[in-house]
């Protein structure tokens, strides 16, 4: 045992009692990589059952935004749960009206904003979508290839990350078209501006095969997350919007992953300066507490009637109370040090890229960063299966870690996180490197 920071083997004796109690009672269909059990967490920092600690580099899949426990955010949940538990969103209460008031000054439309509160990101996806069909009365869509926007039957209809996320399940709501999401690194088209050729393929789509008078919106990831981390080219979303403007068809940026200071801005669309008609939110807008939020221009979100759209638990008082404690935070500190640690962050894993050669690529934007890996060949063939063993080998050596796309590693850590803890991540990581590519898996 070469981690100092490590009680037991992997997993520890408590650990391995979980899992057999877990394994007859619990859906298999969870995606789970490594066995890792939690006790709780601090910061970047989280310990299992058995007392190991771990650095926490996926954020429980990008949402714990604040960091695990911080004190102002679980003070405010305290706060709010002395006090109720739930109204339903049919009632008005301060933290329900606090956060959407707070949504309306951080919007990046531009103009004014109301917000539907939900508790997913799958489910603010479903009341974009609704909205978008409800204020333009269209029935299609088009979504991207490679994107993840949730799996309830209308969010599932956009996603494509990964063929398993739809076997079994078709049809979900039909009307969507998808195309392909511009990845300089893998041309699907030729010529070298690979955003450039997505919209002339939208474009041809239009002519031939979706009438862009029918297309209620199309709906994109402004940094593609579940896909392979794919930032766009520079004016592909500029181009999106003119496209969108041009027809009479709304843009509907979803944010779930990248927005709440993720990409070291409030929305990782203000890097491009193109304003979406409608916004979604979600993952780490509640530091953790179960949120989501539908966030539109006013003159769109204002055409809803009473009763077209609702539900039992949005704005839920500790939900929101954490939401809001989230915003103060990410808006007064972490923003910014998401800007700067992921700088310094992907300088280093640049330098790491020298050293391996199976390192094709490293990308993202603030604190939401992928490295793409690659079998040693000119054609840049993903390295699948070292992508796997490396997570896993990442485990093993204390750092927790995620893969996205189809080889491609993503780091998204609390945006608290310290340049120390970047160091120590790397230092784990390079470990974990070597044992993949010997061949160690578990
Ligand atoms: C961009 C994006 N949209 C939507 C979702 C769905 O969110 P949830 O799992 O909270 O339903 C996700 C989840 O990974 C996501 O990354």
């Amino acid at each position: 045992m070469s981690n100092p920071h490590f009680k037991s083997e992997l997993p520890g004796p408590k650990a391995r009692a979980m899992l057999a109690r877990d394994l007859p009672v619990a859906s298999p269909s969870y995606p789970r990589d490594y066995p890792f059990v939690m006790s709780h967490g601090r910061g970047t920092e989280v310990w299992d059952v058995d007392g190991n600690r771990f650095l926490d580099f996926m954020s429980g899949i990008a949402v714990c935004s604040t960091g695990h426990a911080h004190p102002r955010v679980v003070a405010a949940v305290k706060d709010a749960a002395d006090k109720f538990l739930h109204i339903s969103s049919d009632y008005w209460h301060e933290n329900m009206t606090g956060l959407t008031e707070r949504l309306a000054e951080v919007a990046p439309m531009g103009e004014p904003v109301m917000s539907f509160l939900c508790q997913s990101g799958t489910e603010s996806v479903e009341g974009a979508i609704k909205l978008a069909r409800y204020v333009t009365g269209r029935p299609r869509y088009i979504g991207f290839l490679g994107s993840f926007h949730g799996r309830t039957m209308g969010s599932l209809a956009f996603t494509s990350s990964k063929y398993t996320q739809q076997k079994g399940f078709a049809p979900a709501m039909p009307g969507v078209t998808h195309v392909p999401y511009p990845n300089p690194y893998r041309p699907l088209f030729a010529g070298a501006d690979q955003g450039k050729a997505v919209l002339d393929y939208i474009r041809m789509l239009f002519e031939r095969n979706v009438p862009a008078s029918e297309v209620a919106a199309i709906m994109i990831e402004p940094l593609q997350g579940e896909g392979g981390y794919l930032v766009p080219p520079d004016g592909f979303l500029a181009g999106l919007r003119a496209l969108c403007d041009e027809h009479g068809i709304l843009l509907i940026f979803d944010e779930v992953q990248s927005g709440v200071g993720r990409t070291g801005r409030m929305f990782c669309c203000e890097h491009s300066g193109v304003k979406p008609d409608i916004l979604t939110s979600a993952k780490g807008l509640g530091s953790g507490l179960p949120i989501g939020a539908v966030i539109a221009k006013r003159r769109l979100m204002e055409q809803w009637k009473r009763g077209a759209h609702g539900n039992t638990f949005g704005g839920n008082p500790l939900s929101c109370a954490a939401a809001i404690a989230t915003l103060d935070l990410v808006r007064s500190e972490y923003m910014a040090n998401a800007a700067r640690v992921g700088e310094y962050f992907m300088a280093q894993l640049r330098q790491l890229q020298q050293s391996y050669r199976c390192i094709g690529e490293v990308r993202g934007r603030g604190l939401m960063i992928g490295m793409e890996l690659i079998e040693n060949d000119a054609e840049r063939t993903p390295a699948r299966a070292l992508c796997d063993r490396l997570v896993t080998r990442g485990y093993y050596n204390g750092l927790l870690l995620l893969s996205c796309g189809v080889s491609t590693l993503r780091f998204m850590p609390p945006l608290s996180v310290s340049t120390a803890e970047v160091d120590e991540a790397v230092r784990l990581l390079r470990v974990a490197l070597d044992e993949a590519l010997q061949g160690k898996a578990g």
